[in-house]
């Protein structure tokens, strides 16, 4: 039985839940030393004084480093790319400027960590506090045309204009989101330590070891030969630990002065401050149609913040640019507004889960203006080729998963009269949005090495953040060799590895896994090669193309060898393949490459209370292939669950007269928990994709965190009548709005 395809449980499972999986805070190292970071409650100006005589003296502290005596790092090139993987250009402890609340303003290190946080609390600041600059509605319209760094900041294709002016029906909206920070359950921690050669080894909770490793060989200007980076366990990672963050590169510097390995791992509150988070946007949006519901022409536009250093753009408009079609044209724009606050970064999914919240409720505000069913509508606007490329899809199942959603969620049975569907007390809401996601090809290397006892094992400087990589990888070599699943060991998130890409952008199955198809593919054809023409070659004669990898070993019609059989015969510890994928970066195939769905929202509104709970969610996914429909099952569950959070509980509000974030713990900043989520429904309805990866997948993880919420908010329109446009969707809100008609027809 192939092993690819089949539900198997995690690899990692049992030491993760049995508390043996080593965590980056959890690695002991002989004579660490706990740094505490001393932080900015200001988040503009700059430090007058610093006293740090006392901390000095505290038990147990060895130094304490500011500005004035850390040493100075090279500065930061800009901007801001995925080689480069520095999360914000502004380096801290260079000097007295103050940026952003939160702001690193000394490091305090000592032998324990209570001993660290103490002495930081004797420290104290002066500062010359200047107003900072934060973004709302009224600082937003300085907003400017930023610097591209991933896709074109601004696109039209078509005549837009004319497109908007033919419709029959217009839908002319601004929908906000809230700021929002990845609260992973593990902090940020980080270990460096410089052996006697000059060697740095950091333990690091991130994304990316080889991302780590060629960031700090650059800023420190080192041979990247002489730094290894090691994460095997990472408790969330959501984005916010795909690049790389200050308090790292302090860690670093002071274990080289030191001259002894330091430890930090941030403060919960320090979560919200000292690495990135999503930045809120302010969309506005245009969609017309003729009197059918057809599309005429699309207008996307988001502003967003950014620090005042920094120019991250939060892609939100091009949600608009590949998800449905539009006669006229489709055109789209970015503006950023520099603000007092540490740079943005991705979080799960970047770009698409606040694009979509735009264009999914607007489309479904077009589909009451126009009187069609949302689901309908969409289905008519369902586009083969990609608008914006005009390239043809790689595949496109979008139909599949509206219509095979709408059955099993029982759409039809729907009365598409708001407020027109009750059960007691509560008013029943229905709610549906498509969804679209990119795929990103990156290269990869892997190495496969079959083993004297049969048994495998699959290399890669990859990253497991806790979606299943481990247990997909040991699925794909198995496969490839003809072996059982637990017969394949997994070595990950080593520098000293073949290198791989970060786990981001949902791309490891793909990208990370086609390296270890083709490592297994190269070892497994040594093997063929051994058995055909090696030492008492059991084929010999025999064409390579008629010989199977079947059964822990190789078969040729009904003759059969085992793999430690026939390395024994060869007298083998090991063969070894290696694998290097090198895919044509997507924008350059031949085929729009993109992921897609249909989600279907069913919320229970206490009209008294002004509260939302989901009631039930069927999420139709075209992910191509599903190598394990069980971790891809977990990835949708979470996918869900993160969008319930966006849709109705997250924000991250910031004091306007301090420039701070206000909720900096679990408390304040509210995530949906068990009792906020229903038994979830997920259904896969894409086929193999060629063009996607040589495994046929597509990107999985944050497809599933996208369309989420505006599938919620439709279904709360549904129930209530009233149109939120401002997520999340808090009780205060739903009981200030009132119910209202949709309709703007030209
Ligand atoms: Mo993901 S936000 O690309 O780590």
């Amino acid at each position: 039985m192939s092993a690819v395809g089949q539900p198997i449980t995690r690899l990692e499972g049992r030491l993760k839940v049995t508390g043996g999986a080593q965590y980056t805070a959890d690695v002991p190292l002989t004579g660490a030393l706990h740094g505490a970071i001393v932080h900015s409650p200001i988040a503009n100006g700059r430090t007058i004084s610093i006293d740090t005589t006392a901390a000095e003296r505290a038990p147990g502290v060895v130094a304490v480093f500011t500005y004035r005596n850390m040493p100075r790092i090279k500065p930061i090139q800009k901007p801001w790319v995925h080689l480069h993987p520095y999360g914000q250009s502004y380096l801290v402890l260079q000097d007295d400027q103050i940026h952003y609340a939160g702001q690193p303003v000394a490091l305090v290190v000592a032998d324990r960590l209570d001993q660290a946080a103490y002495a930081g609390t004797l420290i104290t600041v002066q500062y010359e506090v200047k107003p900072p600059v934060v973004f709302n509605a009224e600082t937003a319209r300085g907003a400017f045309d930023p610097p591209q760094f991933l896709w074109p900041v601004n696109s039209s294709v078509g005549n837009p204009a004319k497109g908007l002016t033919d419709g029959a029906v217009r839908i002319e909206r601004v929908y906000t989101t809230a700021d929002r920070h990845h609260n992973q359950m593990e902090p940020h921690a980080t270990m460096s330590n410089w052996d006697a050669s000059g060697h740095l080894t950091i333990f690091e909770a991130c994304q990316g070891v080889f991302a780590l490793r060629d960031f700090v060989s650059i800023a420190l200007e080192i041979p990247p030969e002489k730094v290894t980076v090691i994460s095997r366990y990472v408790g969330g990672g959501f984005g916010g630990k795909a690049y790389v963050w200050p308090h790292t590169l302090l860690a670093i510097v002071a274990a080289r002065v030191i001259r002894r390995p330091v430890r930090i791992q941030l403060t919960r509150a320090q979560m919200y401050s000292m690495v990135g988070h999503q930045p809120a946007t302010i969309q506005t949006i245009t969609l017309a149609a003729d009197k059918t519901g057809k599309l005429t022409g699309i207008r996307h536009d988001s502003v967003s913040p950014t620090s005042v250093f920094d120019d991250y753009i939060e892609y939100a408009a091009n949600a608009s640019r590949s998800l449905w079609g539009a006669s006229g044209g489709i055109s789209t724009g970015h503006k950023i507004l520099h603000t007092n606050r540490n740079t943005p970064t991705v979080m799960r999914a970047p770009h698409e889960a606040l694009g979509h919240v735009a264009t999914e409720i607007a489309m479904d505000e077009l589909a009451y203006a126009v009187g069609v069913d949302p689901v309908a509508l969409r289905l008519l606007n369902d586009t083969l080729v990609d608008p914006y490329t005009g390239r043809p899809f790689s595949t496109r199942a979008m139909r599949r998963c509206l219509t095979e959603g709408a059955q099993r969620f029982g759409w039809n049975a729907r009365n598409p009269v708001p407020r027109s569907m009750r059960d007691g007390r509560y008013l029943i809401g229905q709610g549906v949005a498509g969804g679209i996601y990119t795929h990103w090809r990156w290269p990869s290397k892997a190495r496969v090495v079959l083993r004297s006892d049969g048994s495998a094992l699959v290399e890669s400087g990859m990253q497991e953040i806790g979606c299943g990589t481990y247990t997909v990888m040991r699925q794909v070599a198995a496969d490839a060799l003809g072996l059982r699943a637990d017969k394949v060991d997994v070595h990950l998130g080593d520098t000293r590895l073949p290198a791989s890409h970060s786990a981001i952008g949902s791309t490891t199955m793909s990208n990370a896994g086609a390296g270890v198809l083709l490592a297994a593919n190269a070892v497994r054809d040594k093997a063929i090669a051994l058995a055909l023409t090696g030492h008492d070659a059991p084929f010999g004669g025999a064409t390579a193309n008629n010989v199977l990898a079947v059964n822990e070993g190789l078969a040729l019609g009904d003759q059969t060898i085992t793999y430690s059989d026939l390395l024994a015969r060869n007298r083998l510890k090991v063969l070894i393949g290696d694998g290097n994928y090198d895919p044509v970066e997507e924008a350059k195939g031949p085929t729009a490459i993109f992921s897609f769905s249909a989600l279907f929202a069913e919320v229970q509104v206490d009209e008294e209370l002004g509260l939302v709970r989901l009631s039930r969610f069927v999420g139709a996914y075209d992910a191509g292939r599903i190598i394990n429909p069980r971790t891809a099952r977990s990835q949708a569950i979470g996918g869900i669950i993160w969008g319930v959070g966006q849709a109705l509980l997250e924000q991250s509000e910031t004091d306007p007269v301090m420039g701070r974030f206000l909720h900096r713990n679990y408390s304040g900043y509210l995530v949906p928990t068990n009792a906020d989520i229903p038994e979830l429904e997920v259904i896969f309805a894409g086929e193999f994709d060629p063009e996607a990866s040589p495994l046929g997948t597509k990107g999985m993880g944050e497809l599933t965190a996208v369309a989420v919420a505006p599938a919620i908010v439709n279904a709360v329109y549904h129930a209530t009548g009233k149109r939120i446009r401002d997520l999340p969707v808090t009780v205060e809100k739903l009981w200030s709005t009132t119910t209202q008609s949709n309709a703007s027809k030209s």
